[in-house]
């Protein structure tokens, strides 16, 4: 759609002045090509939605293939516990795959791309066989409708594959993060019950063939219940497979030849049906299991990814997100291939062998949108527009980002280096409740202003209110809360309906008045023409580059260390991450603070959680700073961090120890 900027025979003071002109400029058009051939670009659409709501989502709905039309788009009867496309039942495997088959049994489903360069290809039709034999095996290795089947995968192809074979038999997934450690395996295949899992015995990282199975054994171990298990074989050569498997463990290849040419007769889902489970961090310690619907989840991920990202079958649509996350659920696998485009997916890290990689990809793969979080678009931003100058990415017709706020420098170099200025940027707000995006421009409608994420979709009623739960005035920060539910919204959370009203309702919901509110948890203002920008997590959440832990959980695995007495994690801006991890130990009497105890803390955290919640700085201290009721003030300890200036702190019971902490830190 633009020329290549390969030879965009810019002059040096050229580019400056333009540089200079994207600086002060706060609001862009959508570029007028892209609205010519938009899936969605009447701006009539937020009023229509607003007349018609709730009846403006059966638009999400018409997207599917039913096999028994539903009878009411929404029942409220049992608020918060909404129901939606009552009556209705479909089966997701079959919305991805078999209904495609007619019109594009050959076309790509998947291009994959491993990280040393090999790929792999699904049609349709290939797709949709290897889910059946799969599927297949699954059934024959005990998996009954409804039993939680748990993955443990990285980026390979086989992931989509075991998802969207448990969908075909209504078997729930949840997946769990490659990256996080065995422990959280364990962890979320007990909550669960699961007694499957689906792993593999490595994948590559920076070209080294990294061992994840006995990562996955010594998870089963902790696991209290039998179990079975099915291993991919990515390694090969580079990992003796065969040899590591237990006696309850079963080849992927072996089971799948077994069953060559079966055929999975789609099971009838309702509507209401768990499609999945994906387990996320919150306030408090344990995980929360959130609970997605078959009708509900896939019309609205397949909505948005037709009205947001612009998906068209034709597309080669690349979602740079992992599938261990909500994003590569709804935005790699689900919505793309319910829409029957073809998506892209890659194995390993942006810097490998070059950090060209992702527009080498771009390039070969012709790539017409792409999406991915504002930590990468910072590193690509670091490392130089020379790598991205060195491909032809004109393909590009759109952008989008998602996981953490995007600060207005690094949307303009994406928007201008990226997609050469002539493709719109969505900086979609969601969260692995929501299912799907909430707030977003959409694409060929809405003027785009960097750092705001934008208004709320059509349909979508979201607003930023105090602490009383009424409206702030533009400008002022705020709760961002949701007051009408959606059908992608989070049903419960698995097994813990209290805690779901709990964490998500309580906090602005007047039930007598039968008056709902979700809340998100995140801090937002608001501007005069409704865009919303998100200032983070109000809770116990840290976002480590778009990824969601929970201090507790951290704490939890601090304390655990030997020689610890107790600890406090919260999260400290960082330059490239958005937020780092800063925990504050105290140590037990007879353990003195030294670099070995400082790695037996950030190794605990590595082994309990996983690489990606490792502390950037362990502060040892003799207390933490807390209330006269004896609760830390994790403010102030965020404030430390940030080098900030700190707030009010007589109220402390030790106040003289801030200063003590905040020394200590300025000096490392
Ligand atoms: C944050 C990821 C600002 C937010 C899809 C939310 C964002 C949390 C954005 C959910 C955005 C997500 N701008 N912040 N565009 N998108 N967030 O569950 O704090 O992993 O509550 O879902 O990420 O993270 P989760």
């Amino acid at each position: 759609m633009h020329g290549s900027r390969v030879s965009n025979g810019m002059s040096d003071s050229e580019e400056t002045q333009l540089e200079a002109r994207l600086a002060e400029q706060e609001a862009f058009e959508p570029p007028a090509e892209f609205v010519e051939q938009a899936n969605v670009s009447d701006p009539s659409i937020y009023e229509e939605f607003e007349v018609e709501w709730p009846d403006c989502w059966e638009r999400a709905a018409d997207l599917l293939e039913w096999e028994t039309d539903y009878d009411e788009v929404l029942v409220d009867d049992d608020e918060p516990f909404y129901e939606w496309f009552v009556g209705g039942e479909l089966n997701a495997s079959h919305n991805c795959l078999d209904r495609h088959l007619d019109s594009r049994g050959d076309e790509l489903a998947i291009r994959w791309e491993g990280e040393l360069g090999d790929t792999r290809e699904f049609t349709y039709e290939e797709l949709h066989r290897e889910v059946n034999e799969f599927a297949a095996a699954l059934r024959e290795l005990g998996v009954e409708e409804d039993d939680v089947v748990t993955m443990y995968m990285p980026m390979i192809p086989e992931l989509p594959v075991a998802m969207l074979a448990c969908a075909r038999i209504g078997a729930p997934h949840s997946v769990v993060f490659a990256g996080f450690s065995a422990d959280a395996l364990a962890t979320r295949m007990n909550a669960a019950d699961s007694e499957f899992l689906v792993t593999c015995d490595g994948y590559y990282r920076r070209g080294d063939a990294l061992d994840h199975l006995s990562k996955a054994d010594d998870g089963l171990d902790g696991v209290d219940h039998g179990t079975t298990t099915v291993v991919v074989d990515r390694l090969g050569d580079d990992h003796d497979h065969d040899h590591d498997l237990g006696d309850d463990q079963l080849d992927y290849d072996d089971l799948v030849a077994d069953h060559a040419g079966a055929e999975v007769e789609p099971v009838t889902r309702d509507a209401e049906d768990m499609l999945f489970l994906m387990y996320t961090s919150g306030t408090t310690g344990k995980p929360k299991g959130v609970k997605h619907t078959t009708g509900g989840y896939l019309s609205y991920v397949s909505w948005t990814s037709h009205a947001v990202l612009d998906v068209k079958p034709d597309d080669t649509y690349w979602c740079a997100a992992d599938i261990g996350w909500i994003t590569g659920h709804s935005y790699i696998v689900y919505g793309p291939l319910a829409l029957g485009t073809t998506t892209v997916m890659y194995e390993g890290t942006p810097d490998y062998p070059d950090k060209d990689r992702l527009w080498d990809i771009v390039e070969s793969y012709g790539v017409n949108q792409l999406y991915t979080a504002p930590t990468a678009i910072r590193a690509f931003m670091k490392w130089g527009a020379e790598y991205p100058d060195r491909h032809d990415l004109s393909s590009l017709r759109l952008l989008g980002t998602v996981g953490e706020p995007i600060n207005p420098k690094a949307w303009k170099w994406y928007y201008k280096h990226i997609g050469d200025e002539s493709c719109p940027v969505v900086d979609t707000w969601w969260q692995t409740e929501t299912g799907g995006m909430m707030i977003t421009t959409l694409p060929g409608i809405g003027e785009m202003k960097p750092g705001a994420a934008g208004p709320p979709l059509p349909g979508v009623d979201a607003a930023v209110v105090d602490g009383d739960g009424e409206a702030v005035s533009p400008g002022e920060a705020g709760y961002l809360v949701v007051d009408r539910p959606w059908p992608g919204m989070l049903r419960t959370l698995y097994r813990n309906d209290e805690r779901f009203v709990e964490e998500y309702w309580e906090a602005y919901s007047d039930p007598d008045a039968d008056e709902w509110v979700y809340f998100p948890e995140d801090g937002a203002k608001i501007d005069e023409d409704g865009y919303i920008t998100i200032l983070g997590r109000v809770d116990d959440v840290i976002n480590v580059s778009g990824h969601r832990l929970g201090t507790m959980e951290i704490e939890s695995a601090v304390v655990d260390v030997e020689g610890v007495a107790e600890a406090a994690a919260v999260g400290g801006d960082h330059e490239m991450k958005g937020e780092a991890v800063y925990a504050y130990v105290i140590l037990e009497d007879g353990y003195e603070e030294s670099e070995e105890m400082r790695d037996r803390v950030v190794e605990g955290v590595e082994e309990a959680i996983g690489p990606i919640a490792r502390p950037e700085e362990v502060v040892f201290t003799p207390e933490l700073p807390k209330t006269r009721s004896g609760k830390i003030m994790r403010r102030l300890l965020e404030d430390i961090a940030n080098g900030d200036e700190l707030g009010n702190t007589s109220t402390l019971r030790n106040p003289d120890i801030v200063e003590d902490i905040e020394t200590k830190v300025a000096g490392d």
